[in-house]
This record gives C-alpha cells, structure tokens and sequence, in this order.
C-alpha cells in the first residue's frame, strides 16, 4: 500500500454497496430471535454463497440477477442449517431492502457532496435492490448514480462492470475514488485503473490478487481526508 498522501483530481467518489455502505448481517440481526445461536453462521454462510454464486455464475457465463442469487444463497444456508421456514426466508429478504446503512455514511457522503464530488453507487445489486436500501437509509439525496451491473449482465470484478462508472459518470478513471470493504473488489478496481480506498471494516488480511489499492481506511470517516 503507497503511503497515505492526497490523490488531486479526483471527481467522482464511487462506492461499492453491500458491506461498503450498508450491513448485509442487519437482515438477520433484525430476525436474531427466530435464528437463536445459528444467527450468525447462517447470515455468514448466506453471504459467503452469495458472492462465491456471483463468480461461479460469471465463469459459468450463466448470468441471473442479485436477487435470485441472495434467494439461492439464503436457501443454501437454510439447508446447510436444517432450517425450513418460508416465512422467515421471505422476512429475511424483505430485510434485504431495507439493510442498515453503516453508522457514518450519511455525514460521510454529505461531507463529500458538500465539497463538489459526484457520488455513485456501484453494485451487484439490481436497480430496485439498490432504490431499496439507499431510501431506507435516507441518503437517496445525497446519491447523483446508482450503476447496476444488470447494466452489463455480468459480476463483479469483471472489468465491465468498473468500465460502466466510467461510460456512465464520464470520467477517466484517475478520476475516481472506489471504495469497497470487499477486499476482492478493492483488488478488481485497482487492478482496472481506479484510484482506491480499501474499508477494511473487517480487520482482514490482504488478498493477494492484482491490484494494490491505494489506502487502507477503518471506515469511511477516513476518506474525506484522502481526496483533493
Ligand atoms: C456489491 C457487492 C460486492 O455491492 O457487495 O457489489
């Protein structure tokens, strides 16, 4: 990681959603009671699959939308749990769309708006997914573009899915900040071009993958402080 001095240029702050700006574990937290101690391994196996569906479906070149790969990934979980309950798989989407946003981002991206940065969503998650969380969270004020890669029929981090904020913000790619907690999509970002802010909300290790983001932040209270 290059050491931590203020990136000029910069026009567009881009955010990965899903564990970026919002909790994918607050859909389980919100049903916590009804899934007793198995609470957390199912929302952590429910996350895992979910993503591993993404790549698998990409390599597969058998493409369905986030929606049906949350559901499948929610089943699978389920299974692996011994857990059979219809009602509380479809409670359990429905909190999908209504996921927390993290404590600090609406003062992050007001800040940031605040300054003249163009803000944008880049996600697996589908358009309505996306509307969803970002009006329960309150920011929908604060977002100028919500970019689904249903745009381009295929998952992070295929390139095309990065060129789309490019194609869509028109912008270079210098002059933009991603920012993912999802340290594989860090990767993918910086290894397409973007200027990169890892949220390593996680205390994980780094993947060691092509691509070398340019900072390391906690959460995103660090950014302002990383972009001229
Ligand atoms: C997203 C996944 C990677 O929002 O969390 O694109």
């Amino acid at each position: 990681m290059s050491p931590q001095n203020k990136i000029d240029g910069i026009r567009a702050c881009v955010f990965d959603a899903y564990g970026t700006l919002f909790d994918v574990h607050s859909a389980v937290g919100k049903h916590r009671d009804r899934l007793g101690e198995k609470a957390e391994q199912v929302s952590v196996l429910w996350r895992t699959k979910q993503l591993e569906y993404t790549w698998l479906r990409s390599l597969m070149k058998q493409h369905a939308d986030f929606w049906k790969v949350t559901l499948d990934a929610l089943d699978f979980s389920f299974d692996m749990h011994g857990i059979a309950d219809t009602d509380l798989r479809d409670d359990l989407m429905n909190a999908y769309l209504g996921l927390d946003a993290y404590p600090e981002v609406p003062e992050v991206l007001s800040v940031l708006k605040d300054r003249g940065f163009r803000l944008a969503i880049l996600s697996n998650g589908t358009p309505a997914m996306l509307d969803a969380a970002i009006k329960n969270s309150g920011i929908e004020n604060l977002i100028d573009a919500n970019l689904s890669i249903e745009d381009v029929g295929i998952f992070k981090p295929d390139p095309k899915v990065y060129q789309l904020a490019l194609d869509k913000l028109s912008v270079q790619p210098g002059e933009i900040i991603f920012q993912s907690s999802n340290a594989w999509d860090a990767a993918g970002a910086s290894a397409f071009g973007f200027n990169v802010a890892w949220v390593n909300r996680f205390g994980q290790s780094k993947e060691r993958l092509p691509g070398n983001p340019n900072f390391e932040i906690k959460t995103l209270m660090g950014l302002p402080d990383l972009i001229n």
